[in-house]
């Protein structure tokens, strides 16, 4: 004999909202699947990547940008495509873009992200979220240069929020200590071996001379960080000399295979090869020292790691549900 029928049903929705109560509180595993849009947009996975391909053969410098802008966009109020708003488009308080213009994100990153989710909108309009687009582009675009391919679980909502006051403190800057990344990856829920792993998407890509010219101009009275290699840091000296003048001369990561997503990252650091601070830092200290060390003797433990990292990166902070919204434009909040 169970409770009269009404009864039961108060009894069967009171579950429900303890099981949605438990599933949405913070730090909750938010409920993603690669098979979110199965029925709503079924080709989205094929649209995005027709569209990045495209973006990436005209300027091969939008993969390692797009692959940034992710990141950027996850440790900043979880993946919810608020790294994407324009300062130009918003009306209200300045974006988390406006809070980056010394970081320079790259334009080309935003405009593939910005053709993916306009070739989504022409097929099934309003469905397919910003956040998830350029998951599945940074996805795309590593495959692209030669990295590992893995699945993204799909269902993040867009967030109605970008603020640049939100930046600081949830981004890596390149004078912290391996220490002080740590507890940051750790913040978002990463691990000591997750962070190195993704700090290897410093194997493509470049860097501004703004951002290690403490490196080779006036280091503490010696001619260079003695952690730099001596000839690559008077390459550098060299190649820099006019940063303040003309701020976008640029860098590879990876001098030695600047355009392949491979482990050269890691195998650079204990040749003084690592460009920024935050790279040599992460071999100085032990605990992150060892991962480098594993990943630069095997690639595909490298990349079976990034891999893995990349879709933890992917679930930080994600609203899913009523959470969010799918936004219309990537670049405006309405
Ligand atoms: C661990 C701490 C990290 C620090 C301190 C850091 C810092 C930086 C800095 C200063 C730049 C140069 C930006 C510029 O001058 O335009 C850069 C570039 C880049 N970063 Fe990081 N980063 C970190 C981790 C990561 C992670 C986890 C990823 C992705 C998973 C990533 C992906 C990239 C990429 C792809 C570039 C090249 C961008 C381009 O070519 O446009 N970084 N990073
Ligand atoms: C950018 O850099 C310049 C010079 O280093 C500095 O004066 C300015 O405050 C910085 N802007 C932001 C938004 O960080
Ligand atoms: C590190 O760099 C940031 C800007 O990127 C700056 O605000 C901060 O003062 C620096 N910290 C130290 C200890 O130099
Ligand atoms: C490289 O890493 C892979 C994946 O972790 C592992 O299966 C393999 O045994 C490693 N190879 C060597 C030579 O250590």
């Amino acid at each position: 004999m169970g409770p009269p029928p009404r009864r039961r049903q108060l009894l069967l929705s009171l579950a429900l909202l303890a099981t949605a109560a438990a599933c949405c509180a913070a730090g909750a595993a938010p409920r993603l699947s690669p098979n979110y849009y199965r029925r709503s947009c079924p080709r989205v996975e094929r649209i995005v990547s027709d569209a990045v391909a495209a973006k990436q053969r005209a300027n091969p410098s939008t993969a390692a940008g797009t692959l940034r802008l992710f990141f950027h966009d996850c440790f900043v109020n979880g993946c919810d495509a608020s790294v994407l708003v324009s300062p130009l488009s918003s009306s209200g308080a300045a974006p988390e873009r406006a809070a980056e213009i010394n970081l320079s994100l790259p334009g080309d990153a935003f405009d593939a992200v910005a053709r993916a989710k306009a070739a989504l909108e022409a097929e099934c309009p309003g469905v397919v979220s910003c956040a998830d687009a350029l998951a599945l582009a940074a996805r795309d675009l590593v495959a692209a240069l030669g990295g590992p391919r893995f699945p993204v679980a799909l269902g993040r909502r867009d967030s109605r929020r970008s603020d640049a006051r939100d930046v600081e403190g949830n981004l890596p800057r390149t004078n912290m200590s391996a220490r002080a990344m740590v507890r940051l990856f750790a913040r978002k829920g990463l691990s000591p071996r997750e962070m190195v792993a993704l700090a290897g998407a410093h194997t493509v890509g470049f860097s501004h001379c703004a951002e290690f010219a403490p490196r080779i101009y006036g280091y503490r009275g010696a001619s260079h960080d003695p952690r730099l290699n001596p000839e690559f840091a008077r390459a550098l000296q060299r190649s820099c000399a006019g940063y303040r003048t003309d701020p976008t001369v640029s860098i590879f990561n990876d001098i030695v295979t600047p355009r392949d997503f491979d482990e050269t990252y890691y195998k650079n650091l204990p040749h003084g090869l690592g460009l920024l601070a935050s790279d040599a830092a992460i071999w100085e200290y032990p605990p992150t020292r060892v991962f480098a060390q594993r990943y630069a003797a095997n690639r595909t433990a490298f990349f079976e790691d990034f891999a893995a990292a990349m879709q933890r990166l992917g679930a930080v902070g994600v609203k899913t549900g009523r959470q969010g919204v799918v936004r219309r434009r990537c670049d405006a909040l309405d």
